[in-house]
């Protein structure tokens, strides 16, 4: 898509809309939780964080706003609300997991995770070629999806968090 305003922009940022109330919400609930946690922070707690302001909060605004933004024809509402779902499913079993030092539970949430990351691959077909706008929504999904495999990775070996 374009450079230009779309006609259709009202529908394009309702289109987006679900996907920018949960990334303020995460947005929020990290913020609640660095404060309350600033006077003994532990490390899971201060990764949920990070996880929460980057992964929850920004890549989902991105890539919903993206997703309302780039192709021609948007996807259907029932493909929006999957991913929103597949999206928000997995953040919570990869937060979880992780709290609960259950690498099974980050796995479950990683795979709901990389299939949300692929509904949006395909969801932004049609918007042509080139375009940095596109380039860089496909460079959020690729980060996103390398952080993924190695946040698994450092799961399952359990050396990190
Ligand atoms: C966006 C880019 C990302 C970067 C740069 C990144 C970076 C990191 C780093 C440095 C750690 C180690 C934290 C520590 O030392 O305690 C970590 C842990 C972790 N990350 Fe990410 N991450 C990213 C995205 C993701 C995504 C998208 C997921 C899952 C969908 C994920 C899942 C995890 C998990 C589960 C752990 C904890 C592993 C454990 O239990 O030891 N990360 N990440």
């Amino acid at each position: 898509m374009p450079t230009t305003i779309p006609a259709d922009l009202h529908e394009r940022l309702r289109v987006a809309r679900p996907f920018l109330l949960t990334a303020l919400l995460a947005l929020l609930l990290a913020g609640l939780v660095a404060a309350a946690v600033a006077h003994a922070p532990t490390r899971p707690l201060v990764w949920m964080v990070a996880y929460l302001v980057l992964v929850a909060g920004v890549a989902q605004g991105v890539l919903g706003l993206g997703q309302a933004w780039l192709p021609e024809r948007l996807p259907a509402p029932r493909w929006r609300a999957g991913e929103w779902l597949l999206f928000n499913l997995g953040n919570l079993g990869v937060i979880a997991g992780t709290l609960r030092v259950s690498p099974a539970l980050v796995a479950a949430g990683t795979a709901l995770f990389v299939a949300a990351l692929l509904a949006f691959l395909l969801g932004v077909r049609g918007a042509g070629r080139g375009g940095w706008l596109l380039h860089a929504f496909r460079a959020v999904l690729v980060v996103t999806c390398l952080g993924a495999c190695v946040g698994l990775a450092l799961s399952v070996s359990g050396v990190a968090v």
